[in-house]
C-alpha cells in the first residue's frame, strides 16, 4: 500500500511509439549510455520535487512505500524477491559493495575477462590488492566464437581453483550476450560464485537469477540510467539469499543496522551503536539514498513491464537486422553473431578503412543521429521508443557523410 499513489497502473505502451518521449533527438540510438528521460519520468521527478518543496521530511515519510514497490518490481525484473535486493548508486557502487562485502581468503582467485567495461574490473583489482587475492584475466574471443567454446575456456579456468567469476550478461562494447545460465552451472559446478554486471542487459534482454535452480547469480548489480530507462544515481544490488549471511559489513552504515531508525522515531532512550548488522541484502543500503532517482527509476520500469523483455529484445532484433543490412552495405563490418542467443540490444561496427569514428560520430550527430563510438567501435543502440523507419534516415546520413 502506497502514500504516493501508483501513477503507472494499466499503463499502455507499444514498441516504436514515441508520444512520451517528445523532444527526443530525431534518432536516438545511445541507450546503452544514458537513457533520455521520458515524460513519465520527468512527471514523477516533478511529483517527487513538489513533495519535497512541500516538506523535505513529510516528503520522505510519503515516499518510502514507493521504493518498497520499486523494489518488488526491480527484483520480479530479475525473478527475485524485494528483500534479496538493496539500492545502490551506480553498477560501480554496487560492484563495490559486494568486492568489498566478501569474506575473502588470502590467495582465493578471481577471474574477470579482457574486454569488460572497466567498472567491473576496477573493483576486482582493488580487493585483489588489498586481500591478496590472484586476479586471472580471461579473453573474451572464445566466447565471440562460440558460447560452447567460451565455457569450455572458462571451465578449464576454473578447474585449477577459483572463488569468483565476474562478467556482464551483455558486452558493452560488441554487444556480445554472454551465456549466464552456462557460466553460472560451470560456476557452481567447480565451487566458485557468480558476480554478474547486468547494466547492459536488463530491460533489453531477459536476465533470471535463478534463484532455487542449479545456476544461480549469487550477486547482481545495475545502474538504471541505460535500458532500464531510469537517470543516473539510482540502480540496484542483487544477493542471493544463501549468500547474505557470510557476507562481512564492511560497507554497513548506520542504516544497515536492525532498528536503525528507532533512535529517530521511537522516543528517547534508543540511540546506541551496537545492534546487529541486518542479515539481507539491503544492510548494503549505508545511509541516504538517491530518492528522487529512485522515482525515476519506477517510472522508467513502467513501460518495460508493460511492453515485457522478450518482446521489447524482439522489437529491438527487427531494428537491428535493418541496420546490419544498412551499415554493412557501405562497407562497415557487423559484430553481431551468426546465432540469436549471442544478440543484444547493442550492435556494432567496425568502420572502414579511412573512416574516424569520432568525425563519423559528430558527422551523425549534425543529421540528427546519436551514436557511441566505445573504443573506436560505431555502437548502435535501439531501444522500445525506436522504429524501423529510422534506419532510412540513417543510412541517407551515412551517404550525405561519405
Ligand atoms: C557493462 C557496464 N558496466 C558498468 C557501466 C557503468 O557503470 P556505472 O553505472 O557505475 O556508471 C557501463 C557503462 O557505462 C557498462 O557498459
Amino acid at each position: 500500500v502506497s502514500d504516493v499513489p501508483d501513477p503507472f497502473e494499466g499503463l499502455e505502451v507499444a514498441p516504436g511509439d514515441r508520444a512520451l518521449y517528445p523532444e527526443l533527438d530525431d534518432v536516438y540510438l545511445g541507450w546503452a549510455a544514458i537513457a533520455p528521460a521520458s515524460t513519465l519520468v520527468r512527471r514523477q521527478v516533478e511529483t517527487f520535487l513538489a513533495d519535497y518543496a512541500r516538506g523535505g521530511l513529510g516528503g520522505f515519510g510519503r515516499w518510502l512505500s514507493q521504493r518498497s514497490r520499486l523494489k518488488e518490481r526491480a527484483a520480479a525484473f530479475i525473478g527475485a524477491e524485494a528483500a534479496d535486493l538493496a539500492f545502490c548508486q551506480s553498477t560501480t557502487a554496487g560492484i563495490i559493495a559486494v568486492a568489498r562485502s566478501i569474506a575473502w581468503q588470502k590467495g582465493d582467485r578471481v577471474i574477470v575477462f579482457e574486454g569488460e567495461f572497466p567498472a567491473n574490473v576496477t573493483p576486482w583489482q582493488r580487493v585483489a590488492a588489498d586481500f591478496e587475492l590472484e586476479l586471472v584475466t580471461l579473453p573474451l574471443a572464445p566466447f565471440f566464437r562460440s558460447h560452447e567454446e567460451g565455457v569450455a575456456a572458462l571451465r578449464a579456468e576454473l578447474a585449477e581453483g577459483a572463488r569468483l567469476v565476474a562478467i556482464s550478461a551483455v558486452q558493452f562494447q560488441s554487444g556480445l550476450r554472454m551465456p549466464v545460465e552456462a557460466i553460472a552451472r560451470a560456476c557452481h559446478g567447480a565451487g566458485a560464485e557468480l558476480f554478474v554486471d547486468a547494466i547492459q542487459a536488463l530491460g533489453i534482454v531477459p536476465v533470471d537469477v535463478g534463484r532455487g535452480s542449479d545456476a544461480p547469480i549469487d550477486y547482481l548489480a545495475t545502474g538504471g540510467h541505460k535500458w532500464l530507462c531510469g537517470l543516473e544515481g539510482a540502480g540496484f544490488v542483487y544477493v542471493a539469499p544463501e549468500r547474505v549471511a557470510a557476507l562481512e559489513p564492511r560497507m554497513a552504515g548506520w542504516l544497515s543496522h536492525e532498528g536503525a531508525l528507532d533512535f529517530l522515531l521511537a522516543g528517547p532512550g534508543h540511540l546506541r551503536y551496537d545492534r546487529p548488522i541486518r542479515q539481507s541484502a539491503d544492510f548494503l543500503e549505508p545511509g541516504a539514498q538517491s530518492h528522487v532517482g529512485l522515482a525515476a527509476l519506477e517510472a522508467g520500469l513502467a513501460p518495460l513491464a508493460a511492453l515485457g523483455p522478450a518482446a521489447i529484445h524482439a522489437h529491438v532484433q527487427a531494428i537491428h537486422d535493418d541496420y546490419e543490412a544498412a551499415f554493412t552495405e557501405r562497407g562497415f563490418r557487423s559484430l553481431r553473431t551468426a546465432g540469436p542467443a549471442g544478440r543484444s540490444g547493442i550492435l556494432s561496427f567496425e568502420c572502414p578503412g579511412g573512416v574516424d569514428p569520432i568525425a563519423l560520430q559528430r558527422g551523425l550527430r549534425e543529421h540528427g543521429v546519436v551514436v557511441a563510438i566505445p573504443d573506436g567501435l560505431v555502437r548502435v543502440a535501439p531501444h522500445w521508443p525506436n522504429e524501423r523507419a529510422e534506419v532510412e534516415r540513417v543510412a541517407s546520413a551515412l551517404d550525405s557523410l561519405r
